[in-house]
């Protein structure tokens, strides 16, 4: 008998040969919204692999209801939406989508750097408010990015491909993270400083570390009051990195100057939220990953990913790798 699968959204048609070709599938036939949990939990109960968005939460009661999963695929370079202690207790593996994410995901962070310092929403909107009124020399004027100092928060594979862009721009680069990257410092001459030091000096700081006990709410009033009035500051990690309401006071003092932000504590952020309403924050819905061909490409490596364990081949991304069995 084939494997049984079940896939928690509609994902790109490749993706879905590769599974129909070695398992029997069935797929929650969204697109664009996630299957409500009861449905989730019913469609779960003969699954020997599920292959999951960072949408769905992957918790003991997810796993009660899936009895004979030995496999969650998570279609996601992060999986903070899944209880790994639960998943280990089962002896259950979890595979992710690093790698083929990592420029796409730099490109996006560069893109929130240059959009903040440069006001680039801000003056769309002025335009399109019909508030252009005359040319005038300090008018709309933002931050220099060429030359600037970049500090990076996190110097695993994004965070080494934010720093390789910096080169055109001619920024020197400063990095903490837990251990000293020497990858990191070898092609971009990055230095390794503590993180005050950091925050104190850098004009753009970026964070890219995962969401963890340790890093969960890692930037709050605290660390903000360190920063340069003009510095900018970039998430496009998880939202729960930073404490939002901290952020908040801290935009509206005028230290950070401003902001990009790709992540927020609670997805999607309604209009309403705080954030949305200060002029130098510039938002977008949690995109980092998202061009065609990355997606195409996340979804097809969850997809060979869930194929390789139920069929006891090589498994490319284990990230609990000690509950594969010995080859
Ligand atoms: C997206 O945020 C991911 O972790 O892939
Ligand atoms: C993500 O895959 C990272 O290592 O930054």
């Amino acid at each position: 008998m084939k494997p049984q699968v079940y896939i928690t959204r509609r994902i790109p048609q490749a993706a879905v040969d590769s599974i129909a070709a070695a398992c029997d599938y069935a797929m929650w036939d969204s697109a664009d919204l996630p299957v409500p949990r009861d449905q989730l939990l019913a469609a779960l109960s003969g699954v020997d692999g599920v292959l999951t968005m960072l949408t769905e939460r992957v918790d003991a009661a997810f796993l009660a209801a899936a009895p004979r999963c030995r496999v969650v695929a998570n279609m996601a370079g992060g999986y903070d939406n899944v209880d790994l202690a639960a998943l280990n207790a089962r002896n259950v593996l979890l595979t992710n989508t690093p790698g083929v994410l990592t420029d796409t995901t730099a490109d996006l962070v560069w893109a929130l750097m240059l959009a903040a310092a440069r006001r680039i929403v801000e003056g769309h909107n002025l335009i399109v408010a019909g508030r252009w009124t005359t040319w005038s020399p300090m008018f709309m004027v933002g931050q220099e990015v060429s030359g600037a100092t970049l500090g990076i928060v996190g110097a695993g594979r994004i965070g080494t491909a934010v720093a390789r862009r910096a080169s055109g721009f001619a920024m020197p680069i400063r990095y903490y993270n837990r251990r000293p990257a020497p990858a990191l410092e070898e092609q971009t001459g990055a230095r390794y400083c503590e993180l005050d030091e950091l925050l104190r000096t850098a004009d753009f700081i970026v964070v890219l570390l995962p969401l963890t006990e340790e890093t969960r709410g890692m930037f709050g009033a605290r660390e903000f009051a360190l920063m340069k009035p003009t510095a900018v500051f970039v998430n496009a990690a998880r939202g729960p990195i930073v404490d939002e309401d901290a952020l908040y006071n801290a935009l509206q003092q005028g230290r950070p100057g401003a902001a990009g932000l790709d992540v927020f504590t609670v997805e999607p952020v309604g209009a309403e939220h705080p954030l949305l309403s200060l002029p130098n924050v510039t938002a977008v819905p949690h995109i980092g990953s998202a061009t065609v061909a990355t997606r195409i490409r996340m979804a097809t490596t969850a997809a060979t990913n869930l194929v390789a364990a139920l069929t006891g081949r090589p498994v490319p991304n284990p990230v609990n790798p000690a509950v594969l069995p010995p080859t």
